[in-house]
């Protein structure tokens, strides 16, 4: 029922300012549905009433319609490339960079990258900002304990380096943790900060709609400084990076021009 989906979304953006509109339609609906579906609920009418007076049932929905799946050093041959040649060029001018993991998750990409800058750079410090729509998910990016399958590209001097054992655990050492500071943000409605070197969005923009995209490549490339680096997940290339003021330097990797 499509009028029963439209009602929900414009619930959802007045109760929490998201809005789903710009999230692709039937990837969501089935998301969300499944979720209504396994408490009991048979229609979206039914679904808000019911979040209109659970607390709980609001984080399970912005759980299910969030999700966080990430790893350390995804498709890690990126990361290589990374390492050996965009960073590389990007700090021939400058010794500090300004880096932002846009949709980063639980942490596992901002922490990624402040590892691999301390690589690249010998220990010197740089700062990263990292933001995502989804406060629970910041909360346990801050905390900085993972699982062993989370670190399974990370390679092994850095995981030697970098990470602690805690029983069946690895916590990130304070030293990456002090590197980068966490925010909540909404990349479909909030303001950007601008004078970005590197700009890593990965596997967010699959989830929203062609308008959301082109209107968030727009904004990025605002953000980016001549030169900087927008660095894209891997199903998500840019067709036109030349309407957004970027050339293409390697796969996934796009530079402001
Ligand atoms: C699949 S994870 C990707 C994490 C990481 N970038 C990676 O590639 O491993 C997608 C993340 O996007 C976040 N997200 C979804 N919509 C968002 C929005 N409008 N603004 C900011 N973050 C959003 C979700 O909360 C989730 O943490």
């Amino acid at each position: 029922m499509t009028n029963d989906y439209s009602g929900f979304v414009t619930y959802i953006k007045s109760k929490t300012g998201i809005d789903l509109a710009l999230y692709k339609e039937a990837q969501m609906k089935r998301r969300l549905t499944s979720l209504y579906e396994k408490k009991g609920y048979g229609t979206f009418k039914e679904f808000s009433n019911a979040l209109t007076s659970e607390q709980n049932l609001m984080d399970e929905f912005l759980d299910r319609m969030t999700i966080n799946v990430s790893e350390f050093y995804r498709n890690q041959k990126r990361w290589e490339v990374l390492e050996t040649k965009i960073l590389p060029d990007l700090i021939k001018n400058q010794s500090q960079l300004k880096v932002w993991s846009a949709a980063c998750s639980t942490g596992e990409e901002p922490y990624s990258l402040a590892m691999v800058l301390n690589k690249v750079q010998k220990g010197r410090f740089n700062h990263i900002l990292a933001t995502d729509l989804d406060r629970l998910a910041i909360e346990k990016a801050k905390i900085g304990l993972y699982n062993e399958r989370a670190l399974a590209e990370v390679p092994e001097d850095i995981k030697k380096e970098h990470f602690i054992k805690q029983g069946a655990f690895f916590k990130v050492s304070d030293k990456i943790k002090s590197s980068v500071t966490f925010k909540q943000q909404n990349l479909l409605n909030d303001r950007f900060d601008t004078g970005f070197d590197l700009i890593v969005c990965r596997n967010v923009m699959i989830y929203f709609t062609e308008e959301a995209k082109d209107e968030l490549y727009h904004k990025f490339s605002r953000a980016l400084k001549k030169g900087g680096v927008l660095f894209v997940g891997s199903t998500e290339q840019i067709f036109n990076p030349g309407k957004y003021g970027f050339e293409s330097i390697e796969t996934f990797f796009y530079r402001k021009i």
